[in-house]
């Protein structure tokens, strides 16, 4: 290749403007949206590193292709490290995002038809817990449970009066606008009375787990899936831990099961991201995730909003607009707007849709990453507020959102 062309910018301009244009963006703006977290350079060194185009089926030891004694030692350090983290029997560090880790785990312990009871999407739930849209809702028969209606908490009675009426064959538990910290243990318990297996996706609160900010599901569940780039701070991909005993139907579940080739770029990012989180800097980050989103509730809560379930216990909260007559859509929209992203989401009952739903959902991953604190939470609920008092002057707020932003590259 010519030396002109070795650096992106001189390769593809037009790339590297876009690329250049979402730096300015991220730095300019407030992110809430509790499903992202802020790409740090180490992980992102590795994403792109050389391992990047590498091609082996299989796995550590036993590829298809040559050449692959890095490519296994990556690999099995990434194993070695979330294994280590999580205390799992087993780790499957290939799926290349979330909905592939579930559905592996689907592919291992279900056979099509199956019953699965799992928790309902508009209750803090997600697609691939047997919604009608996804594949998952297609190939197994699912049953949903969901929250109570005067707490808006998991509704556990109602779990083991459909455990016992159903006897799913797995139980599935975790959420992606579920703000209250699950009773793992009583989940275990009930899928051992009704023989099912239980499968936890803490894809949402993997990084608060791991700094022990949030209890573990890894000693009730037979199997447990996570992303690594919301909480846990890593790569765009998932994960898949499972009791030892399950490791070679899980493995297989994934290749040939549901995947070819794995990323080894991701592999090695994760690899990253694992190290990470195993130091008292992620630690860190996971009480700050956590207390910005206690002091968020508690100041959206004295301005009126009424949060469901009450508040919080992870690092998302999801705010009822009824009470502001806005819906989430006209919400995020003035929010975006004013430099503060959001996004919009159903809730427990609600009378709306899932494209004009009557939530708010919200997040404190990356304002915790980048250093904000109680100071500014108290900024931020202040600014929505004024947003959502006046949706239609949102923009002059922009410039207050943006001065914030900047100080905390
Ligand atoms: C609970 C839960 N499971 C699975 C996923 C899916 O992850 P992905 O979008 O990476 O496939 C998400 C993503 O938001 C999630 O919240």
């Amino acid at each position: 290749m010519p030396d002109d062309l070795r650096t992106l910018e001189a390769a593809d301009p037009v790339v590297a403007a876009i690329l250049a244009h979402e730096s300015d963006r991220r730095a300019r703006t407030i992110d809430l949206i509790a499903s992202e977290s802020e790409p740090s350079s180490p992980v992102l060194e590795a994403l792109g590193s050389v391992l990047a185009a590498k091609t082996a089926e299989g796995y550590p030891g036993r590829r298809y292709h040559r050449g692959t004694e890095f490519a296994d030692a990556m690999e099995q350090l990434a194993i070695d490290r979330a294994m280590a983290l999580f205390g799992a029997g087993h780790a499957n560090v290939q799926p290349s995002s979330g909905v592939n880790a579930n559905l592996a785990v689907y592919r291992a312990l279900l056979k099509p038809g199956e019953t699965v009871l799992a928790l309902q999407l508009a209750h803090g739930g997600h697609l691939s817990h047997g919604d009608p849209a996804s594949i998952t809702g297609a190939v197994y028969r699912f049953v949903h449970y969901g929250v109570r209606a005067d707490t808006e908490t998991i509704d556990l009675d109602q779990v083991r009066d459909l455990a016992r009426a159903h006897r799913p064959h797995l139980i599935v538990t975790g959420g992606s606008s579920y703000p209250r910290a699950i009773d793992y243990a009583a989940f275990g318990a009930i899928a051992r009375e009704v023989e099912a297996r239980l499968l936890v996706d803490m894809a949402h609160v993997a990084g608060l787990v791991a700094a022990g900010e949030l209890p573990s599901p890894v000693a009730h569940a037979d199997a447990v899936t996570f992303t690594t780039y919301k909480t846990m701070l890593g790569p765009h991909g998932g994960v898949i831990l499972s009791t030892a005993d399950l490791a070679r139907r899980i493995d297989r579940a994934i290749f040939p099961g549901t995947q070819g080739t794995p990323d080894f770029g991701r592999i090695a990012a994760k690899a990253v991201c694992f190290g990470f989180a195993a130091g008292e800097p992620f630690r860190g980050v996971q009480r700050a995730i956590r207390a910005n989103a206690a002091t968020l509730a508690a100041e959206l809560a004295r301005r009126g909003d009424r949060l469901v379930s009450g508040g919080t216990d992870n690092h998302l909260v999801l705010v009822d607009l009824r009470s502001r007559g806005l819906t989430g859509d006209v919400a995020e929209v003035a929010l975006e707007a004013a430099g503060i992203l959001t996004n919009r989401n159903v809730i427990p009952f609600d009378p709306g849709t899932p494209d004009r739903p009557s939530g708010l959902r919200l997040g404190t991953t990356s304002s915790a990453q980048r250093g904000m604190g109680a100071a500014e939470m108290v900024e931020i609920a202040s600014l929505i507020d004024e947003v959502l008092r006046a949706p239609e002057s949102a923009a002059a707020l922009r410039p207050r959102a943006e001065t914030m932003a900047r100080r905390f590259p």
